[in-house]
């Protein structure tokens, strides 16, 4: 039986168009991870979807005047295309302001009332006078009480990644007049989050393989001591509360948003015609459910939505939440409001989208804040992808071309180096895989480049050059032994490189697709002696130094 893996990455608020910290935190890692699955030959399916409620949205839609539907009808679109661009294929990218959303939203909460795990209190909350309206945690400002820094937002404050209450900041703001807020009573409701504490420490307990950062952040919280939290707002956009007497209030968007992944799951099972699919999944404890999500996501996913799920009773708890950490943009934090930010839609305007997911990979955050910088990213692809995965590639199939007709050498008794490649392809698929089941994509690329490597060491050792006048069958030899290894390479590289991975599958002509192949018969994947070769292309372009100046330039003149 394959093994049965769901998959999410966070739900991008659809505010904005995608930028490379978006990336670099949860799609790509997530997006590498599930291709190898699906290579391995696992039951694994992609969920994800725009995040379409909350403050995210209704502040982009004052800033452009413009009705919050209209802000996620646009953004929807602009992310959806992007991620296909890049090549983040998810199974289903969906939205969470779709009706079916909203319906088992509702339900979701309603079975959590039912059960005793909601409750429902009057509170005294930041009301602006100005404004005549009760401010969300995110349209208040002041100082954050643990770690004093200006600037904390009413929800979390960004430097010390504690989450806030709005009447704990020290001299509150509100961010659309400026005025000072008072403090009006309302009504909301609450979920009993401490009934879970115990069994959610008792459950990342059996944990220990979880990330390092994961599990600090959630046993700083433990030890803080759970509190109830508030799960409806006061504000216009989102979905009603279900409840008599609550006209005007919705849900908290970190209520409804991670059920997005359940009814993206649904949705998926709707296109299929199979709709209870979904529960094949979200109902089944042998089925691992992996979410992949940036660090400010942490408490959410960690805490307050496993804490959800079991109250629910009927899905399954997460096994794994591979947190990444930030990237920063050319050694300065992303900001998208100063437009600090390398947006997706403009790199893909200028480069392919290989290079990028290569860079992110091989330069994850993983353990620590990374860094993008353009001229790094140049480096990294003139002198890995162009000089010595695409060398190797090139000048052995240009070899072929020229003094073999274009066809795959007749191999002779194969050398003790010619062994030695080949089974540092078989050991390399090992180790790939091993790096990936551990989502160690920053390793697991690395060994990939090293195979690329030990190959290009290979081809000048043997130096077909000179046995092509001296022992021509050996020459065929070691040249069949590189096509050998560079199918297998076809194979490694798709999880990271998929569009280059599959015109090389094609330069090789082999058959069907790339992303059909099996990971662990990679190594017994053999091309026919005389089989004849498909066209040669360049697979890595070079990027030169006033391309980059220009997209340096271009971010310094945007801040
Ligand atoms: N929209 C949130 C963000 O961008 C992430 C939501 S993740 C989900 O930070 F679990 F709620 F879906
Ligand atoms: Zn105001």
């Amino acid at each position: 039986m394959p093994e049965k893996i769901l998959v999410t990455a966070a739900l991008p608020y659809a505010n904005g168009p995608l930028h490379l910290g978006h990336l670099a935190g949860a799609y790509i890692p997530a997006d590498v991870y599930v291709r190898y699955q699906r290579l391995k030959g696992s039951d694994v399916i992609f969920i994800c979807g725009s995040d379409e409620h909350g403050v995210p949205i209704t502040i982009r839609a004052d800033a452009e005047r413009i009705a919050p539907q209209e802000v996620v009808d646009r953004y929807h679109v602009i992310m959806k295309n992007s991620f296909d661009r890049l090549g983040i294929r998810f199974d289903n990218y969906s939205r969470t302001s779709l009706p079916l959303h909203h319906r088992i939203s509702q339900d979701f909460f309603l079975r959590l009332y039912h059960k005793g795990y909601i409750r429902e209190e009057s509170v005294r909350q930041l009301y602006c006078a100005a404004c005549r309206r009760f401010l969300p945690d995110r349209y208040i400002e002041g100082e954050c009480p643990h770690c004093h820094s200006p600037g904390a937002r009413g929800d979390l404050c960004e430097t010390c990644g504690r989450w806030l209450e709005p009447e704990q900041l020290i001299n509150p703001r509100c961010k659309i007049c400026g005025a000072t807020p008072e403090m009006r009573e309302t009504r909301h409701w609450f979920f009993r989050l401490p009934e879970f504490q115990k069994p959610l420490e008792e459950w990342q307990a059996s944990k220990k393989h979880w990330k390092s950062n994961v599990r600090e952040f959630s046993s700083g919280w433990f030890s803080e001591g759970l509190t109830d939290r508030s799960i409806t707002r006061d504000i216009d956009w989102g979905i009603p509360v279900p409840l008599e007497g609550a006209a005007g209030k919705v849900l908290y968007v970190w209520f409804d948003a991670p059920i997005g992944y359940i009814s993206s799951t649904v949705e998926w099972s709707q296109k299929q015609n199979q709709p209870e699919l979904w529960r094949r999944y979200w109902c089944d404890p042998q089925t691992r459910l992996i979410h992949f999500i940036g660090k400010d996501n942490i408490v959410f996913h960690a805490i307050v939505w496993p804490a959800m799920l079991m109250a629910h009773g009927e899905f399954i708890l997460p096994d794994n939440i591979p947190a990444n950490e930030f990237l920063t943009i050319e050694g300065k934090k992303l900001s998208t409001s100063r437009n600090w930010a390398v947006w997706v839609d403009d790199y893909l305007a200028v480069f392919p989208p290989d290079p990028l997911r290569y860079y992110l990979s091989a330069n994850a955050p993983e353990n620590k804040d990374a860094d993008f910088a353009w001229k790094d990213f140049q480096t990294h692809n003139n002198s890995e992808l162009a000089d010595v995965l695409g060398n190797l590639i090139n000048r052995s199939l240009a070899f072929v071309e020229k003094h073999f007709e274009a066809k795959v050498p007749a191999a002779g008794e194969l050398s003790g180096e010619d062994r030695a490649i080949l089974g540092a392809a078989e050991q390399a698929t090992r180790e790939i895989g091993a790096s990936l089941e551990d989502f160690q994509v920053r390793a697991a690329v690395g060994q990939l480049m090293d195979l690329a490597r030990k190959g290009n060491k290979y081809f000048n050792d043997t130096a077909p050059w000179t046995t092509l006048k001296t022992d021509r069958s050996r020459c065929g030899t070691t040249l069949n032994t590189t096509l050998q290894l560079e199918a297998a390479l076809a194979v490694l590289m798709e999880p990271f490189l998929p569009f280059s991975a599959e015109r090389l599958w094609n330069m090789l002509n082999l058959p069907g697709s790339v992303h059909d192949r099996l990971w662990y018969e990679t190594p017994k994947l053999r091309l026919e002696e005389y089989h004849p070769l498909g066209k040669k292309e360049i697979l890595f372009q070079k990027i030169e130094d006033p391309i980059i100046e220009a997209q340096i330039a271009k971010l310094r003149g945007a801040s």
